[in-house]
């Protein structure tokens, strides 16, 4: 699973690499809730892209895992949205085509952040009793890997209840100095050390409501601090 950082545009697990000097598109070229104004920086990645990008994971997870009931395991509570068009674009591809993924979608949730900074206990609520994926497919589907902590964390926990094949999706991966070397199976995107919000991706439980993945500017940052 693991693999370095280097200077590239695609990953070896076929993830798209946004490099450390993209400075993001201008907030006026897109609409976002006015609400928000003066709280970011710029528009990182673009609703349509992400939508996209979802799109050619599903048909990769739906080659790998195909025609085998599989359990999702929606890690919450920023892994929803991803979550839900994933299985989206996995339910119309299972509809087009002569193979299908059998899914039973799953909820697990985990918190580790306050403000913009990670935690050192990781709690798991809800779904602790896992039995239910014992012998099964599990497909865990997770926003953002940074250290990576909380993969390892969630991977011993599910691990425990015997599944036969775990897979990790994650839509973004994030490039820290301190990363555990655990990488998702499935990456949307690579992304420099910022702090993003936006598509269910929050700063204390703010722009959750942000359709696009964008960076949170420092005022951003002060008006909802905790
Ligand atoms: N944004 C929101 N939540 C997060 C991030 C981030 O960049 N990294 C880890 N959790
Ligand atoms: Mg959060």
């Amino acid at each position: 699973m693991a693999e370095e950082f280097t200077t590239k545009t695609v990953r070896k697990d076929g993830g798209i690499v946004i490099n450390d000097d993209w400075p993001g598109y201008s907030l006026d070229l897109f609409n976002y809730p006015k609400h928000y104004s003066g709280d970011l920086e710029c528009v990182y990645i673009p609703h349509g892209v992400i939508m996209d990008r979802t799109e050619r994971l599903a048909r990769n997870i739906m080659d790998d895992l195909g025609d085998h009931d599989t359990v999702v395991l929606c890690v919450l509570k920023a892994g929803y949205q991803f979550c839900a068009d994933l299985v989206e674009r996995i339910k119309a591809l299972s509809r087009n085509s002569d193979h299908t993924l059998p899914m039973s979608v799953n909820f697990i949730r985990l918190k580790s952040y306050v403000n913009d900074q990670s935690t050192e206990d990781l709690h798991i609520i809800g779904a602790e009793d896992l039995s239910f994926l014992t012998g099964k497919n599990v497909l865990i589907v997770e926003a953002i890997v940074d250290t990576g902590k909380t993969m390892t964390t969630l991977l011993k926990h599910v691990e425990a209840f015997r599944p036969k094949m775990i897979k990790v999706a994650g839509l973004l991966v994030k490039r820290v100095p301190n990363n555990s070397g655990c990488f998702p199976d499935y990456v949307g995107f690579e992304i420099p050390n910022h702090f993003v919000v936006g598509y269910a991706l929050d700063y204390n439980e703010y722009f959750r409501d942000l359709n696009h993945i964008c960076v949170i500017s420092e005022s951003g940052k002060l008006k909802y601090k905790v």
